[in-house]
């Protein structure tokens, strides 16, 4: 594998009034950035990944982020939660447990 870890941020955007909503329309292209910058003045740089992205299918939960290789799923992250997430997940590895996603099944035991 050529990055640790990958993340995958959605910044799908659609029409103003579209039933599902957006993750663009919550700030996901702001958020990508920020978990960007974050990820990269922590000197990760070539270690992980920080990537936009297509709709993840869980708009209802937007913003939505995917970390893999733990395949962990969150869900309304905003500009709040960026120090956080790349602090406990892309530095340590952890999980931060109050944004996980509830409409992901947890493939692991964390
Ligand atoms: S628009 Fe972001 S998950 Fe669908």
């Amino acid at each position: 594998m050529r990055f640790e870890r990958h993340m995958f941020i959605c910044v799908n955007a659609r029409a103003t009034g579209h039933p599902r909503g957006c993750c663009a329309s919550k700030g996901g292209v702001e958020v990508a950035s920020a978990l960007k910058k974050a990820a990269y003045d922590r000197g990760l740089k070539g270690q992980i990944r920080v990537n936009k992205a297509g709709c993840l299918d869980a708009c209802e939960e937007g913003i939505s982020v995917v970390v893999y290789p733990e395949a962990h799923w969150y869900r309304g992250v905003t500009l709040a939660d960026v120090d956080e997430l790349v602090d406990t997940v892309l530095v340590k590895g952890g999980s931060v447990e109050r944004l996980r996603s509830p409409k992901h099944p947890r493939t692991d035991a964390s």
